[in-house]
């Protein structure tokens, strides 16, 4: 037996103003977002706004539903959108944040598995590492390079090839 240790490299940033521009105007773009989710069950409105190699920027935003496991989350609402109308065009960077009247995240919002997987398989499928942008309500912004970053050990195509 040995233990191995697995480090991953991420940037906090203590307000929007120390990004680039475009990575300002992906997080306005994602805060605008939230105002039009779907959310009458949780009451935490989230977006996300990604912005492709052509130039393009998308955003989504949760959409829930009264059956509560039909829901959609906002970076998956982005990233399918983005799929189906550019399926040949990566994805270089997406920001994602939340609002609520009744939560409030001090820290910056932390994407669920499902949405790391949904943008993993991007990244892949492209090639391509897409920089992922986290903000909360209020507080420290937290940047990582790569989806990989924040799936260790996803699941990946390779390990469905038939040997
Ligand atoms: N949600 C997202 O849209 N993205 C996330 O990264 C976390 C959670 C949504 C799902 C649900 O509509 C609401 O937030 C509460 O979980």
């Amino acid at each position: 037996m040995k233990k191995l240790e697995l480090r991953i490299v991420f940037s906090e940033y203590e307000n929007a103003t120390e990004l680039g521009t475009i990575e300002q105007e992906l997080i306005q773009k994602a805060i605008k977002a939230c105002d039009s989710a779907y959310a009458p069950y949780s009451d935490f409105h989230v977006g996300a706004a990604l912005l492709l190699e052509n130039g393009v920027i998308i955003t989504g935003n949760n959409q829930e539903n009264v059956a509560y496991p039909s829901a959609l989350c906002a970076e998956r609402v982005a990233i399918y959108y983005a799929g189906s109308q550019y399926p040949d065009i990566a994805i270089k960077t997406i920001a994602i944040t939340c609002k609520s009247a009744t939560v409030h995240l001090t820290e910056p919002l932390s994407p669920c598995g499902a949405c790391r997987q949904a943008m993993a398989e991007y990244e892949t499928r492209h090639n391509n590492k897409i920089k992922v942008i986290l903000v909360g309500d209020k507080g420290k912004i937290r940047v990582v390079e790569s989806v990989a970053d924040l799936l260790p050990f996803m699941f990946k195509a390779d390990e469905l090839k038939k040997a």
